[in-house]
């Protein structure tokens, strides 16, 4: 299996464009709903959560995880490739969000000048710009912080017209600094819901980017470049989905964001927790 994390249901946004494009393979997905959101949370416990869930993901047996959230991406990826997997699990690969999306921003070679929409966590670490900033110095971003947005769609409320509010709000705050922008990435997994709602407020010509179909092509040619993990992987059109909190609650939101419906089962990273749970 491709295992899939996210704190919430945002990864399922990711899952859903993977699934598009590579159906073949077997995916199971871990949304921490428990512990969400992620992204006002410091570093320290950001990588706690993040390699506990990707551990729980390796013992379910996934050769390959995919962070699929900007928080743990930016806050967590590079000390569990560089610290975690040597020691523990040398064999195993993780993947995040953050480096598809800044590829396909400096492939692209027409944006000049980016705004980018994240948890504060994501903004604080400044993960995009150093990355951006790497591949091509001459594009400028500017970022704003939305820490009402995941609360608010974790809470399935993307339809009120508070919603809308705040992120008009936001939006104003980022134009107002950044002046005319050519794209706006949307670097958090959650916000691909509001898409519908961005385009009404943002200028037709502004680009909106959000990271499923991306990182699905990225994936589909990492997946061709190391068939050594390619051949790991099963193949039987598979989807099981797994969350730290209200089975419930998970499916009936889980639907809007993979486009289809889903059934969860409870689980706990804590192996003890999870034979006495549910
Ligand atoms: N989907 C996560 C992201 O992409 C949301 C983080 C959070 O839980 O705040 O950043």
């Amino acid at each position: 299996m491709i295992g899939f994390f996210d704190s919430g249901f945002g990864g399922l946004t990711v899952l859903r464009r993977v699934v598009e494009a590579l159906p073949r393979y077997d995916y199971l997905y871990l949304g921490d709903n428990a512990r969400a959101p992620y992204g006002s949370r410091s570093q320290r416990v950001v990588y706690e959560f993040t390699r506990e869930a990707v551990d729980y993901l390796f013992r379910r047996g996934c050769p390959l995880v995919v962070i699929a959230c900007n928080t743990s991406s930016a806050k967590a990826l590079r000390r569990i490739q560089q610290e975690h997997l040597p020691g523990s699990y040398p064999d195993r690969r993780v993947l995040g969000v953050v480096r598809p999306l800044v590829e396909e921003v400096a492939e692209r070679k027409i944006f000049r000048k980016v705004g980018l929409l994240a948890t504060e966590g994501v903004v604080a670490s400044e993960a995009y710009l150093r990355e951006i900033e790497k591949l091509d110095p001459a594009i400028r971003v500017f970022q704003k912080a939305c820490p009402l947005l995941v609360p608010i769609i974790e809470a399935g409320e993307q339809d009120w017209e508070g919603a809308e509010l705040i992120l008009r709000r936001y939006l104003d705050e980022l134009l107002a600094e950044a002046g005319a922008i050519d794209a706006l990435l949307l670097a958090c997994t959650h916000y691909p819901i509001l898409y519908g709602t961005i385009r009404r407020i943002v200028e037709a010509r502004v680009e909106v980017l959000e990271q499923g179909p991306i990182v699905a092509a990225k994936l589909a040619d990492y997946l061709r470049r190391h068939p050594e993990i390619e051949r790991r992987l099963t193949r039987g059109g598979r989807r099981t989905f797994l969350t730290t909190d209200l089975t419930e609650r998970f499916d009936r939101l889980a639907r809007i964001f993979f486009g289809e419906p889903v059934r969860s089962r409870l689980v706990a990273f804590d192996r003890e927790a999870e034979r006495g749970g549910r």
